[in-house]
């Protein structure tokens, strides 16, 4: 176990380079089952979440191994092992590999991945999803039980656009008969970069980053080596950390449209920002402003996925702003942990007022879910004194690393053992 000690007040300047995104690269990681040829999926970054995937993975029979930066994955067998839940149980979008492995296999069994510390996350829309491309699904004691022996192509129409299920039944279509027609898709640019290795592979998707996306099945896909989307979530958070602490950092391996629902609202709470090519510069020179209402939505609107950092930001804003979380219902977790700073929120359902105080104080904080941790190291970075953050296995499953990205900008911040 480790923790985070940081010592706050300090201004962050510099450059960093983000890595690549976790949340295009377990989706592509789960895509590797659809050929039986090498992979290798360039500046895969060292995560947590990445980790869990691969074990799913080689508990399948496949062999997943870095060199470097690089990660190889060879699917050249895949068993159909049942995945149980002490691996599902480490990674929630473990049931992203669904698609793949029926799409692949025509059988697959996995148990229920569960709720988690953000929410229910139920996995109905998988289900029907995949129920309408002709999968017969049971439920045996938590065991989802797919069999896909009449798997064919269909329309499908989600109830809500939904990231996962969109991926998985991208995954699924990609190696049946004909034409298979999601409606209602999610358009994340994760979806995107998902396409884009598909079609790398020798794969015919077509439509993806708009709501109706359509999948052509092939008879096989074959090897490829692609790159992940940069990370824009880890864009996001050190951006905010910067709008908090105040300072001036040139963001880059950043695509700007993709985070532009996020630096419309640093706009709005007072930072500067300039693009350049794959880069961002931000400036803060000051305390935060508020913001009056910041409410989470599908893309291209403000991420859920960002929420929390901008709340550790707002805590210190000049005035009181609104957050309204849309997506999860269970995301506020963490403010009880800004609180113990000098914090002043209060929460009622998927609302939280923030009453910006003029400053933090720091503390002893345990992060509880990922998004909820980049807050806790936000918020003390900015924060005066020293803070001691605990849970920091929640915060390595999406930041490569975080407090080396914060300490080259000049935050003081280092990872000891408990
Ligand atoms: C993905 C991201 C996660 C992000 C989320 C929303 C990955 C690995 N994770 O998660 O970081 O927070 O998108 O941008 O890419 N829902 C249902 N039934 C379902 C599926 C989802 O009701 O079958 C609900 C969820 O409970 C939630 C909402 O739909 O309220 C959004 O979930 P979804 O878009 O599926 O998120 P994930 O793909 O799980």
């Amino acid at each position: 176990m480790q923790k985070l000690i940081i010592d706050g007040g300090l201004p962050l300047n510099g450059e960093t380079v983000i890595q690549t995104a976790k949340n295009a690269a377990l989706p592509i990681i789960a895509a590797c089952i659809l050929t039986d040829e090498p992979v290798t999926i360039e500046n895969c970054p060292h995560l947590n979440d990445i980790d869990a995937m691969l074990n799913i993975m080689r508990h399948l029979g496949c062999t997943a191994e870095f060199f470097g930066d690089n990660l190889t994955v060879c699917c050249r067998d895949v068993a159909l092992n049942v995945i149980n839940s002490d691996l599902t149980g480490k990674l929630r979008s473990s049931i992203f590999i669904l698609g793949s492995i029926l799409s692949r296999c025509r059988r697959a069994y996995i148990s229920h991945p569960g709720g988690c510390e953000i929410g229910l996350r139920p996995i109905d829309l998988h289900i029907s999803g995949l129920k309408g491309l002709s999968v017969k699904i049971v439920d045996d004691c938590g065991v989802i039980c797919c069999d896909g022996t009449d798997m064919k192509s269909g329309v499908i129409n989600l109830d809500f656009a939904s990231v996962g299920a969109t991926e998985n039944l991208m995954m699924a279509g990609a190696l049946l008969d004909g034409e298979t027609v999601i409606v209602n898709a999610a358009r994340e640019p994760e979806i995107v970069d998902l396409a884009e290795f598909i079609n790398a592979m020798g794969g015919d998707v077509r439509g993806a980053g708009g709501s109706v996306i359509s999948i052509r099945g092939v008879k096989k896909l074959h090897g490829s080596a692609y790159t992940p989307m940069p990370d824009r979530i880890c864009a996001g958070t050190v951006l905010a950390a910067v709008n908090a602490t105040g300072g001036s950092v040139t963001v880059k391996n950043v695509v700007p449209d993709h985070i532009f629902g996020i630096t419309e609202r640093l706009k709005k709470a007072g930072a500067r920002l300039s693009v350049r090519g794959n880069a961002v510069r931000i400036t803060a020179d000051a305390r935060p402003r508020p913001i009056h209402k910041l409410e989470t939505n599908v893309y291209p609107a403000f991420p859920t996925d960002m929420q929390p950092q901008f709340c550790a930001m707002l805590a210190r804003a000049s005035g009181s702003s609104v957050i309204v979380e849309n997506l999860f219902e269970n995301r506020f977790g963490y403010t009880s942990e800004l609180v113990k700073m000098g914090a002043s929120i209060t929460v009622k359902d998927r609302i939280a007022v923030v009453n910006g105080v003029s400053s933090l104080h720091g503390a002893t904080l345990k992060a509880c879910d990922l998004r909820g941790g980049a807050a806790l190291v936000i918020a003390a970075l900015a924060a005066e004194g020293r803070s001691v953050v605990y849970g920091v296995e929640h915060i390595d499953r999406g930041y490569e690393c975080i407090e080396r990205t914060f300490a080259e900008l000049g935050g003081a911040i280092h990872r000891a053992e408990v």
